[in-house]
C-alpha cells in the first residue's frame, strides 16, 4: 500500500493554482480584498479537509488487511517526510533483485532495458505544464491577458485621465500667462515632431507651412515672436484654414503650445536660419524685427 500526500500539499498547490487563476482572468481586480476570492478559498479548503478524511478512512480500512509484514513496512514508510521520499524517488537506483522484477523482456548486443516508472518531479512538471496551459489558453481566449496592445489601452486611458485631471486643476497657460521658457525647448520638439513636422518640416524649415526659422512672416499679430506663435496656436491662420486653431480645437493644450512656442522662438533666434540654399522653404510674408525678446 502506497503511502498518501500530506493534506498540506494539496493546499500549498491550490492556493498556488488559484491564485495563478486569478492572475490571469481578473488580474486588475484586486480580489486579494475581495471576499468572493477568500470564500473560494474556504471552500477549496475544507472541501480538501473532507477528501483527506475520506482518504484516512479509506487508508485505515486497507491497512487492517494488510499482513503483519506489510503493515510495518507500511508503518515505516510512513515515518519517512513527503518531500524525502519525493527527494528519493527523483534520483533513485534500484538494487539487483529490484531491477530484475522490471527488465523488460527483450535485449540487443548485451542492452537491456528496465520499466522504470516516470520520476515523481517530471510526472509533477508534466501535470503543472498541462494545467497551466489550460488555463493559458482559457485565459487567452476569453480575457485581455497577455494581449499587449489591449494593455496598451487601458494604460493610455488612465494616462489620458490623469492628464486630463491635471489640466483641471492646473493653472491655464493662455496667451496672457505663457511664458518662454529654455527648459521647454527639448519636450517643444517633440510636440512639434507629432503636431506639426507634417507641414513645416524637419526643423521648421518649411514645406506646406512657412519657414518657421527666417526673419519672414506672413502672420504678425503679436509683439513678440514667442507671443506670436502663441497666438497663432491659438486662432490659427486668418487667411488660410490649412493652420487650424489648434488649442481652440482642443489638439493641444496651452501647455503644450508654451512649449511648442519656446521651440519655435529657439529655432528662429537661436539657431541659424534653414535658408533656401539649404533646403528651406523660401521667405514668405514681410520682414519682421520682434520687438520684445522672448515674452
Ligand atoms: C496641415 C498643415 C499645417 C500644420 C499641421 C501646421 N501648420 Fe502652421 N502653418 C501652415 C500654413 C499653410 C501656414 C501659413 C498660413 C498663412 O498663410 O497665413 C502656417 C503658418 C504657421 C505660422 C505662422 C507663420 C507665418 O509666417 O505667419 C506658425 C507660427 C505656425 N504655422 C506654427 C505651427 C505649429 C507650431 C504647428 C504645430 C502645432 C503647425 N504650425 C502645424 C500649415 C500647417
Amino acid at each position: 500500500m502506497k503511502t498518501r500526500t500530506p493534506i498540506s500539499v494539496y493546499i500549498a498547490v491550490m492556493i498556488g493554482l488559484t491564485i495563478l487563476a486569478f492572475e490571469m482572468f481578473a488580474s486588475d481586480s484586486n480580489y486579494f480584498s475581495s471576499p468572493f476570492f477568500w470564500g473560494l478559498m474556504l471552500i477549496a479548503i475544507i472541501l480538501l479537509f473532507i477528501m483527506n478524511s475520506i482518504g484516512d478512512l479509506v487508508e485505515n480500512e486497507n491497512f487492517k488487511k494488510l499482513s503483519e509484514e506489510e503493515k510495518a513496512k507500511f508503518l515505516e514508510e510512513k515515518k519517512v517526510p513527503y518531500f524525502q521520499k519525493l527527494w528519493n524517488s527523483a534520483f533513485k537506483k534500484q538494487s539487483a533483485t529490484e531491477e530484475k522484477d522490471i527488465l523488460i523482456d527483450h535485449g540487443f548486443d548485451g542492452i537491456t532495458e528496465l520499466d522504470n516508472s516516470l520520476p515523481k518531479w517530471w510526472l509533477g512538471l508534466f501535470w503543472f505544464g498541462f494545467i497551466f496551459c489550460a488555463i493559458y489558453m482559457a485565459a487567452f481566449a476569453f480575457t485581455d491577458y497577455a494581449h499587449p496592445e489591449a494593455e496598451l489601452t487601458k494604460e493610455t486611458k488612465t494616462m489620458l485621465a490623469s492628464i486630463a485631471e491635471y489640466e483641471k486643476t492646473a493653472p491655464k497657460v493662455d496667451l496672457e500667462t505663457a511664458k518662454y521658457s529654455a527648459d521647454n525647448i527639448a519636450e517643444g520638439q517633440e510636440l512639434f515632431k507629432t503636431n506639426c513636422v507634417s507641414c513645416h518640416a524637419e526643423g521648421g524649415k518649411g514645406g506646406i507651412g512657412p519657414n518657421l526659422t527666417d526673419t519672414h512672416w506672413i502672420n504678425v499679430k503679436e509683439k513678440s515672436l514667442f507671443k506670436n506663435v502663441f497666438w497663432m496656436l491659438e486662432n490659427g491662420s486668418e487667411n488660410n484654414p490649412t493652420m487650424r486653431p489648434f488649442i481652440k480645437d482642443g489638439t493641444i493644450t496651452g501647455r503644450d503650445a508654451e512649449k511648442i512656442a519656446a521651440y519655435i522662438y529657439h529655432i528662429n533666434q537661436e539657431t541659424a536660419p534653414i535658408t533656401p540654399a539649404q533646403g528651406g522653404a523660401a521667405p514668405q510674408g514681410e520682414e519682421v524685427k520682434w520687438e520684445n525678446g522672448n515674452d
